[in-house]
Formats: structure tokens, C-alpha cells, sequence
């Protein structure tokens, strides 16, 4: 009995189910149906066997003949799906050269940072050292030692927070978030002999806020002390300080007469607005004065024979001033768009 299988209707069918497998599961199931091991041709080749003797070779070929042809189909949609799923790959990760890049951004400094490194620039130009101190100050250095003791009324304009430590509070004043920069007048001219030139920049904190006050802020201290030193010594190189913070000469500076415990005669200075939301208005820039002579001997100098000025300046209000900022707690709301405009 000769087999039952028709080369080319099979193959026209086989074809079609192979062309028509779509991933690669399909195509193994397709290849089994023809080829596997209960498969169409499978169990034609099986069949043989009952086959006359004499036909039993020229089937056999035949059949082999359309096995390597099944085979060849099979491995031909193989390769097919296989070059779609490589070309599905490539446009699912295709980059589009033409974007714009991202970019690497850069860091920049921060605008009171920027203005600090200018102040000890200027200063230290001219022979002034560079000093820094405690934020958590004794209240020894913030007030008793500036010639403020205990119950003085010039205290309750400089309300801030206590730090509590135990047992130690109360003996000493305890310590406290320093609220000016001044005890650092103290610190470094116990520290070194005159003649005493220095400025010492730092963080400072009050009970304060609205748009020229913030509750943290910076200050720079200034204090020069010698056997000559006069507050007309402290009205030329805080001008001349000015000047080229600012780097113009039409500077507008008022000394207004005022009042400190550690100072005496004292001064506040106010600065006139040149550009800005704020042009034509004046701004205190700093606390001055020549050193009390209480302070030269709690820093262990005789006051017959030292004299000096210090100042203490507000380091928002004169960055404020220069790029023409009428609300300085733009300098710490930390919005990008406002600080990248100084880093450049
Ligand atoms: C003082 O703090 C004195 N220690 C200054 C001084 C030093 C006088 C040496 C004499 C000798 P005053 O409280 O005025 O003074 O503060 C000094 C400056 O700090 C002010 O002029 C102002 O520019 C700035 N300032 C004060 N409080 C704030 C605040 N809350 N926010 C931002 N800046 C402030
Ligand atoms: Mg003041």
C-alpha cells in the first residue's frame, strides 16, 4: 500500500501554518505538527515499513524529499522572526539624535557666600585678618564681656534662643545662639596683641522677620585697634570699603548717631539705594562706633593707651544693596531660578 500523502498539497498546507506562525512558540508548534515526533510526516516515514519491498525505497526518498523541504520552510520563518524581532529591538530603542541634550548642570555659589568671599578680599587687601567663632556662643562673650551685664537693657533688643546644657545654666549666662558677631572682638584680640586688625564673618540669629530682617542671617564684625586709631580712621576705610564693594565712587553713607553699650561714641551707618525696587530709599547697613574703654580692659588692654573702632555689618543688607534685592528673604527661600542669577 503506497502512502497517502501528496507532496505538494502538503507542502502548500504546511506553508501556510508556518508562514502564519508569528513568534517563535507558534513556529515550534507548526514544526511538530509536520515534523515531530507523532508528526504528519513522521508517521508517514513510520508507514513505510508496510509498504511491498519494491516501493518501499522511491517512497522513502520521496518523503525525504519533502521532510528537507518542510525543514527548509521551517528554517526560513526562523530566521524571518528573528530578523522582526531584531528590527522591533532597534526602533523601540532608536535615540533621536536631534533632541537637545540635557546637559550637565553646574553648581554655583550661593549670593551671600559670593558676597562674603568679596568682604574678606577687600578687607584682607588691606592688612585685615580673617577670624571665625562660635555660632553657640556664652552669653559671657554675646553680652557681658560687650560691656551689656546681666539686666541691661540693651539685651531685650537681642532676643534669641537659649541653649539649655543642665546644671551649668545659670552660672555662667549658659549658651546661646550668638546674636551678632561682636563677641568675636573679644575672642580674637584676647588672643593677639595690637596692633589688632581683623574682620570675622559668620551667622548671627535674632526674634526678627520681615523684608530688610531675617531670624538667621550674616554679619561682619571689624575691629581695629592701635595706639592711634580714631573714628575718622573708621569713616575713611569703611567708605573706602564701600567704594569697592560696590565698585562705583557716587556712594551715599550716612553716620546716624546712635547708641551700643560696647561702643562709645556710636553710629549706625545707612547706605542710599542706588539701583533696584528700592532705588532712592536709605538702608542701615552696620553698627559702629570707637571701642568702649570697658571693652579694651575686658580684653585685657589699657585703655590709656589703646583705642580702636569696630563696626558690625549686615552682610544681606550690603548684597541686598549691591545687586538692587528689596526682600532679602529671597536669599533663602532656596528657588533656583532667583540664585542661579548670581552664579554665573
Ligand atoms: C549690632 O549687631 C552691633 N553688634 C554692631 C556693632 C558692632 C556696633 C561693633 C558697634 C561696634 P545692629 O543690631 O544694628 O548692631 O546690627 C548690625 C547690622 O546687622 C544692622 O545694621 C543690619 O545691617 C544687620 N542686621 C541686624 N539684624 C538683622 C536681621 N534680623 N536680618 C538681617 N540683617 C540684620
Ligand atoms: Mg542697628
Amino acid at each position: 500500500m503506497a502512502t497517502q500523502v501528496d507532496a505538494e498539497t502538503l507542502l502548500s498546507e504546511a506553508g501556510e501554518v508556518i508562514a502564519a506562525a508569528s513568534d517563535d512558540a507558534a513556529l515550534a508548534n507548526a514544526k511538530a505538527r509536520y515534523l515531530g515526533r507523532d508528526g504528519v510526516l513522521t508517521r508517514e516515514m513510520k508507514s513505510l515499513g508496510r509498504l511491498a519491498p519494491a516501493e518501499r525505497g522511491p517512497e522513502g526518498k520521496r518523503l525525504n524529499g519533502i521532510k528537507q523541504r518542510l525543514e527548509a520552510l521551517v528554517n526560513e520563518r526562523e530566521a524571518a522572526l528573528s530578523q522582526m524581532r531584531l528590527e522591533q529591538q532597534l526602533a523601540a530603542e532608536a535615540v533621536d539624535v536631534t533632541l537637545p541634550g540635557r546637559g550637565l548642570g553646574s553648581g554655583g555659589l550661593h549670593p551671600i557666600t559670593l558676597t562674603i568671599e568679596r568682604i574678606e578680599q577687600i578687607f584682607g587687601s588691606i592688612g585685615f585678618d580673617v577670624a571665625d567663632g562660635p555660632e553657640i556662643e556664652e552669653d559671657f562673650f554675646n553680652f557681658t564681656a560687650l560691656n551689656t551685664p546681666e539686666n541691661h537693657p540693651a539685651r531685650s533688643m537681642h532676643d534669641t534662643f537659649y541653649v539649655d546644657y543642665g546644671d551649668k545654666r545659670g552660672e555662667d549666662g549658659g549658651l546661646l545662639l550668638r546674636t551678632h558677631t561682636s563677641p568675636m572682638q573679644i575672642r580674637y584680640a584676647r588672643s593677639h596683641q595690637p596692633p589688632i586688625r581683623v574682620i570675622a564673618p559668620g551667622r548671627t540669629y535674632r526674634v526678627d522677620s520681615d523684608a530688610t530682617h531675617s531670624p538667621m542671617f550674616h554679619q561682619v564684625e571689624g575691629l581695629w585697634i592701635d595706639d592711634a586709631i580714631s573714628l575718622t580712621d573708621l569713616k575713611s576705610v569703611y567708605a573706602d570699603f564701600l567704594r569697592r564693594f560696590f565698585e562705583r565712587d557716587d556712594i551715599e553713607l550716612r553716620f546716624r548717631p546712635s547708641y551700643f553699650p560696647f561702643t562709645e561714641p556710636s553710629a549706625e551707618i545707612d547706605m542710599r539705594f542706588g539701583d533696584g525696587p528700592l532705588a532712592g530709599r536709605w538702608l542701615e547697613v552696620s553698627g559702629a562706633g570707637q571701642v568702649h574703654p570697658q571693652v579694651v580692659r575686658n580684653i585685657g588692654l589699657d585703655p590709656e593707651r589703646y583705642i580702636g573702632f569696630a563696626f558690625g555689618s549686615g552682610i544681606e543688607r550690603l548684597a541686598m544693596l549691591r545687586y538692587g534685592i528689596g526682600d532679602l528673604r529671597l536669599f533663602f527661600d532656596n528657588d533656583l531660578r532667583f540664585l542661579q542669577q548670581f552664579s554665573r
